[in-house]
């Protein structure tokens, strides 16, 4: 099987890269084949070759299977020109463009295997990563769904800044020292006025002197409630994603709402998220915890404790890591069927690349 791969420099790419070596898949008996969209002819990463052209539809043409993480206009450009000229591969994509098409299936193995093998059967070729948040949602919750208990669900996001791409991490770590920097001297003094301190920072805040080519705000001692463009019914796209992409995941016959406010914050590759959930039964909280913590090897259950929450339920513990802790789990006073949870998951990992990686070891099996 020849595999081509694009966009393995990118940070997603690179986060890809490094768990397909971190597992072996390379020793898995295909072939890689490099490309670039600026770089083809210079030397391949692996394998001695050298990179090829990755607008070279010929040369596409040639793979039993594309992977990519170049990016959603790659796609646009080259996916359809590819299955024009009757290309037939299987195409793996980290990019939103092609989720929602009929023929294209949502990758999330873990939760959705039996949608995978069904799509695979019936011949479909096209299987794209989801939506970050959706993704990490369903890594943590999806025994509630499995177990047909959830009526609807409203999820609160916390969204890193590596969800917008890798420019707005540095942006916003910039921003996090232009504020200490404009307070350096105050903060030496433990005596110095704290109203002071921040009447300068609200200041850096608004005058425009942070920079904010990427975001187009400060996110540094800030928060910003909208990510992506706006749809319709006063939604985000990125809350709409969650309703549409969760039950698409699903391939549930009825869909199941899901909906609620996607806000970014000042993380760096952590999505978190406050979770309500109406149960259609009321089920004791054990049997609940039960079912979230057995669904999958990733999930953590985190005890509903102080010390248990701040410890493990938390950006800087998650980050770099596969586990997706899911805690804060109780009911809530709304009445016994109403429960809630916080979960958190690296973006770049279950949000972005594993579930590609996952998905060509599938096609290979
Ligand atoms: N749309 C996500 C975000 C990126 O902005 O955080 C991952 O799908």
């Amino acid at each position: 099987m020849k595999v081509g791969i694009v966009g393995w420099r990118g940070m997603v790419g690179s986060v890809l890269m490094q768990r397909m070596q971190e597992e072996n898949d390379f020793s898995l008996g295909f072939e890689p084949v490099f490309f670039s969209t600026s770089q083809a002819g210079q030397a391949a990463p692996m394998g001695g070759g050298t990179l090829k052209n990755a607008d070279d539809i010929a040369e596409l043409k040639k793979l039993d299977v594309i992977l990519t993480c170049q990016g959603g206009d790659y796609t646009k450009a080259v996916h359809p020109e590819l299955r024009k000229q009757g290309w037939n591969g299987y195409w793996i994509d980290a990019a939103s463009t092609l989720r929602m098409e009929k023929d294209a299936v949502i990758i999330l193995d873990p939760i959705n295997r039996n949608v995978i093998d069904a799509a695979l059967q019936n011949g479909q070729k096209d299987f794209i990563g989801g939506n970050c948040t959706v993704s990490l949602m369903l890594m943590g919750l999806g025994g509630l769904f499995r177990a047909g208990l959830v009526e609807w669900m409203s999820s609160m996001t916390y969204q890193a800044a590596s969800g917008a791409g890798a420019p707005n991490m540095r942006e916003l770590l910039s921003q996090m020292g232009g504020l200490h920097g404009v307070v350096a001297e105050e903060l030496k003094n433990p005596g110095s006025a704290i109203l002071e301190i921040d009447k300068k920072v609200t200041e850096t805040l608004r005058n425009g002197s942070l920079p904010t080519k990427e975001f187009g705000f400060p996110l540094a001692g800030n928060l910003l409630p909208w990510i992506d463009r706006e749809v319709e019914d006063g939604q985000s796209r990125e809350e709409w994603k969650g309703f549409s992409e969760t039950n698409k995941i699903l391939g549930v016959a009825t869909p199941i709402p899901v909906d609620g406010i996607c806000v970014r914050v000042g993380a760096m590759r952590c999505h978190s998220q406050a979770i309500t959930i109406k149960l259609n039964k009321d089920l004791p909280i054990a049997d609940i915890e039960q079912l979230i913590a057995n669904d999958n090897e990733w999930v953590k259950l985190i005890p509903n404790t102080k010390a248990d929450s701040l410890a493990g339920l938390t950006p800087a513990a998650v980050s770099g890591t596969l586990t997706v802790p899911v805690g804060r789990v109780r009911k809530m006073k709304m009445g016994p069927q109403y429960v809630q949870a916080f979960t958190c998951g690296d973006q770049l990992l279950w949000g972005a690349a594993e579930p590609l990686r996952r998905m060509l070891r599938i096609l290979l099996e």
